[in-house]
């Protein structure tokens, strides 16, 4: 451990790193890609392997969900750009789906290690499968984290985009299974004061810190 520099990875509530890489749709800067819309970055172990290929081809079915709802999508692998372009091309010549979304070709593992993607004790060469959401001001609001032999769960990345946007725009925030169209969770009162008008609306109220409202 003596030589090893130990970089902070990135937490919720910190500004995105930025980065300018080689993707599969050209040179790319996080900056200037996140520019008014969300970003879901997302990293995978390795091209041509079959885990990855569900969840990619799953990203890019939803193309319509995510441009619907301001959200551009950023993959990453540890791989060249050579094979990036290979494996998209295999897919849509065997599958019909085209991984439209630019991939980034992390071969010197610059990123992987900025964000923590490179997580040893699972693997010294290969990224884990790692999700994070950056809001449109550059800023780290969720980041999800699994090993390499379980895919992630598509409906829960888009409930939590959806959960995100919502809390943000509306300052409220999203029970256990939320979904979209449930009632959310207003913030609790901080005065007295707060807490004798809470008690005379029309929330609907657990008790004084728990209330809830239709959006
Ligand atoms: C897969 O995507 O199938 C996979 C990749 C790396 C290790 C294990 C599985």
């Amino acid at each position: 451990m003596e030589n090893e520099t130990i970089t902070q990875m990135p937490r919720i509530g910190d500004m995105a790193p930025d980065f300018t890489v080689t993707t599969t749709t050209g040179p790319l800067t996080l900056s200037e890609y996140n520019k008014g819309n969300w970003i879901i970055m997302f990293s995978h172990p390795a091209d041509f392997t079959p885990v990855c290929t569900t969840e990619m081809s799953g990203f890019a079915k939803e193309k319509e969900f995510f441009a619907k709802n301001n959200t551009k999508l950023l993959g990453l692998s540890i791989d060249s750009i050579h094979s990036h372009i290979a494996w998209v091309n295999a897919v849509h010549e065997k599958t019909g789906v085209l991984f439209e979304f630019p991939i980034i070709a992390d071969i010197d593992m610059k990123i992987s290690k900025l964000y923590g993607m490179l997580q040893p004790g699972e693997s010294e060469t290969a990224a884990v499968r790692a999700v994070f959401f950056i809001d449109p001001a550059g800023k780290i609001r969720t980041i999800m984290y699994y090993p390499l032999n379980v895919g992630r769960n598509m409906e829960e990345i888009k409930r939590v985009l959806l959960a995100l946007q919502t809390s943000s725009e509306h300052s409220v925030a999203c029970p256990l299974d939320w979904q979209p169209g449930d009632k959310v969770i207003v913030p609790a009162p901080k005065t007295i004061e707060a807490l004798a008008e809470r008690k005379k609306s029309n929330l609907e109220m657990v008790d004084w810190y728990l209330a809830k409202k239709s959006l």
